[in-house]
């Protein structure tokens, strides 16, 4: 069963899939080498991510180990329909289409859910939300889950805090070869893609300012800094504010950076960065956009809807003319930029995070028993193995210690 937008599109979804799995080196031969024994076989695997051509490589890797897939995007806007259709010729039940509404979105979460997952790969924790706390699925016995990104790592921390965790969580976004490269160099990339396709501008002499300083932020002020942009930096963890200022960028709060910013991006996976009264402390034509995790970031809501006029003016952009008569430019309606606007991180980087996701499934079915309600990183073998596979990949080679410089780092 499935519900997709334009079942006409799985050629070219296809196509999509076939590129980026030949560029997901590591994931490939991860999967080749595990498809023989079909660690999965039997097991209903639900996923809740961002439709990619690099999602499709992970949704069919499981099918390839054995497993019965569920999926649903994990947002409502950053589904690509021809990967969607695609995956529903595949035998997989997919219910995602790009420009849900909330209610929507919502729905085909439950419909995925209805397929009685054991397995769950979330991003951002709505399903694992959902599964907690909606009474419906409170008889679902799920053994355990992923969770890919740092936003949704903060709800299940929070619910493992308070003593609701029903079932273990591995936290990939946790793993060395996730976060360092995933969010740092993905979302470094992707979002300069994101923000050029939207507004079609010249980067470089442009003052961008980069909320948050985090793996992300780090990522994105690093891109746009290479692309010929002022960048600065806001920040409320004294330790990053000092690393970005020794990194070379301008350090300010957002009352200053507001009033001197002309492009905005915003990476902190917190709420309400950008708001009302710094909206309307800024240069006429400023261009507002975020890649953080949820649409909580900018005061979208005052763009949106308190504004004189709101129009489309290009794919993905909308002008908000302010009642003070300054026109501010917001991408994806606030919505993660790189996703809406471009097509999420490239391949490489995410045959990293996903061999993380498969490894990690793999391990919960295993081991869920021991595990506990409790979340854990991603076992340091696994992590470590990535990393190896992932230079071999790349044909990088590295120096081995010798049994003297393993004996001299052992000894006081
Ligand atoms: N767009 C994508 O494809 C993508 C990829 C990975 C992660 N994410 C999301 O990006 C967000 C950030 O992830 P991360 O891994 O960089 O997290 P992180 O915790 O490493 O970094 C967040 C940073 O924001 C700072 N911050 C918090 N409140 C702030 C405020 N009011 N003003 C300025 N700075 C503030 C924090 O101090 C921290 O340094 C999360 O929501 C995550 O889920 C998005």
């Amino acid at each position: 069963m499935s519900k997709v937008k334009n079942p006409k599109l799985a050629k070219q979804g296809k196509t999509a899939y076939e590129w980026a799995r030949t560029h997901m080196d590591i994931l490939d031969n991860t999967l080749n080498r595990l498809k023989k024994s079909k660690p999965l076989k039997g097991v209903t695997v639900a996923f809740c991510l961002h439709i990619t051509k690099e999602t499709s490589v992970l949704v069919m890797g499981a099918k390839e180990l054995g497993a019965n897939v569920a999926v649903c995007g994990g947002n409502p806007l950053t589904t690509q329909d021809h990967i969607a259709a695609f995956l529903a010729t595949q035998g997989i039940h997919i219910y995602a289409w790009n420009g849900q509404t909330n209610k929507e979105y919502d729905w085909c979460i439950e419909q995925v859910l209805n397929h009685k997952p054991s397995l769950i790969c979330d991003d951002g924790a709505d399903m694992n939300v959902k599964v907690h706390f909606d009474k419906k699925f409170k008889s679902l016995k799920v053994l355990g889950s992923t969770e890919e990104t740092t936003a949704g790592v903060t709800r299940v921390r929070a619910m493992e805090k308070q003593g609701k965790l029903k079932y273990p969580v591995i936290i990939v976004n946790d793993a060395d070869t996730k976060h360092m490269f995933d969010n740092r160099y993905g979302t470094g990339q992707s979002t300069i893609d994101g923000y050029l396709r939207a507004m079609g501008l010249l980067f470089t002499s442009k003052k961008i300012v980069v909320v948050g300083y985090g793996w992300v932020g780090r990522g994105v002020a690093e891109r746009s800094r290479g692309m010929g942009g002022k960048v600065i930096v806001t920040e409320v963890d004294p330790v990053k504010a000092l690393e970005a200022h020794m990194d070379g960028f301008d350090v300010m709060p957002m009352s200053q950076a507001a009033k001197i910013g002309q492009i905005f991006i915003t990476t902190t996976g917190m709420t309400s960065v950008i708001r009302k009264e710094h909206l309307l402390a800024m240069k006429d034509g400023a261009v507002v956009g975020n890649v953080g995790h949820f649409d909580v970031e900018i005061d979208t809501k005052f763009l949106l809807e308190k504004s004189k006029s709101v129009r489309e003016v290009r794919p993905s952009l909308d002008e908000c003319i302010l009642r003070n008569g300054k026109k501010i430019y917001l991408i994806g309606k606030g919505r993660l930029a790189n996703l809406v606007a471009a097509e999420g991180h490239p391949p490489e980087v995410m045959a990293q995070s996903f061999s993380n996701q498969i490894l990690s499934l793999l391990y919960i079915l295993k081991n869920h028993e021991k595990m506990g309600t409790k979340t854990m990183i991603v076992p340091k073998e696994i992590d470590r193995q990535i990393a190896v596979d992932a230079l071999k990949a790349m044909n990088v080679k590295i120096d081995t210690l010798t049994k003297e410089q393993r004996k001299y780092a052992e000894s006081w």
